[in-house]
């Protein structure tokens, strides 16, 4: 079955084509990304409004160029998947509308998926991919979840945050320190230059039993210590890229140690990481170490699937269609809030 697959939940408009009839990554036939994070950096974040118009503007082009990459044409699609949620829910009602309407008009099955099963499943476009079982890390802008994936669609969830997402921090912290939106890369390259002995951040949650998280403490410790370098004067470059390395251990250390507690707890000899932080490289770093001396092993997507892309729904989307789940025709999906 070879299914077009629809992103548009937040700033980037992706589409991708996968085929059923191949297996992993072979399957991805094309695939295109338009990321709108340029218009948004003016405003230190996105703009709901702004980010619909966009994506009305962009798909269809983008939609015609995948088709041409994978030498197809409209015809020839066989299913059409879309991210209905979570998301903003204008930007997710321009992806929603868009894939019924070919459908109808194709005369195909459409369906809507869940975003953040996109980003789970996303390192199964890899050539290393990971078998099922395996605990899956899900750190994104809007969630930091470990979850037992038994296999598509088996989802147990372990822990998740109980207040901020770990790119939320990432973000947040980035606007203290007075760093480009979005944060996480920012706050990553000036910590490469930070001393890490110099402060230490707490790990929060980590001194009781449990896979939560937190991490709006972190937020305000990384505030209090700017602001008393700053009432000091002492607060220059290199204090700057100290505290940010502080920051960046904290997040980093803590989503380790529960990677870690999620691996015993649950036996499984597989970690997947996925979502936005996932590029993070420290923490690929770290959590290379520490699957490596329990014997278990760490799967990633590739960079550019890491972030939001057209190809995680594309996959997704094809199972789940080649599998038999449908849209009600017609009936389109945009769940802004969408546990
Ligand atoms: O998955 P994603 O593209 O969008 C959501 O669904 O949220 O994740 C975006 C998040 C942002 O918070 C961004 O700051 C963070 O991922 N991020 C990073 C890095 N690259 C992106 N955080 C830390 N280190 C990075 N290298
Ligand atoms: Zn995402």
């Amino acid at each position: 079955m070879r299914v077009l697959g629809i992103e548009t939940s937040c700033d980037e408009t992706g589409v991708a084509i996968y085929d059923t009839s191949r297996q992993g990554g072979d399957g991805l036939l094309a695939d295109a990304l338009y990321s709108q994070v340029s218009m948004h950096a003016e405003y230190g974040g996105v703009v709901p409004e702004l980010a619909s118009r966009d994506h009305t503007r962009k798909l269809l082009p983008l939609i015609e160029q995948v088709l041409a990459e994978a030498k197809m044409t409209r015809a020839e699609l066989e299913g059409i998947a879309y991210t209905a949620g979570p998301g903003l829910v204008g930007a997710l009602m321009v992806g929603a509308s868009t894939a019924h309407g070919m459908a109808r008009a194709l005369d195909i099955p459409v369906l809507g998926v869940h975003h953040m099963e996109g980003h789970l499943l996303a390192p199964m476009l890899e050539e290393k991919a990971p078998a099922f079982p395996f605990v899956a890390l899900l750190v994104s802008g809007g969630h930091t979840q470990l979850v037992a994936v038994q296999g598509l669609g088996e989802y147990t969830l372990l822990g998740e945050s109980v207040d901020d997402a770990a790119g939320e921090a990432f973000d947040k912290a980035a606007k203290m320190l007075g760093l480009a939106y979005p944060g996480g890369p920012e706050v990553a390259r000036l910590a490469e230059t930070g001393d890490p002995k110099r402060f230490r951040f707490p790990r929060p949650m980590t001194d009781r039993p449990g896979l939560d998280f937190s991490f709006s403490g972190l937020k305000t410790h990384t505030l209090t210590t700017l602001r008393q370098h700053e009432e000091a004067g002492t607060l220059d470059a290199q204090t700057r890229a100290d505290i940010t390395r502080a920051f960046e251990e904290a997040v980093v250390d803590t989503l380790v140690i529960k990677c870690r507690r999620a691996l015993d707890q649950t036996g499984l000899k597989r970690i997947v990481m996925a979502g936005g932080v996932s590029a993070n490289t420290r923490l690929r770093e770290r959590l290379a170490v520490e699957t490596q001396k329990r014997g278990a092993e760490a799967f990633y997507p590739r960079g550019r699937f890491c972030t939001d892309n057209g190809a995680m729904i594309a996959y997704v989307g094809a199972q789940r269609l080649a599998a038999g789940e449908r849209d009600v025709p017609g009936e389109m999906q945009a769940t802004p809030r969408w546990p």
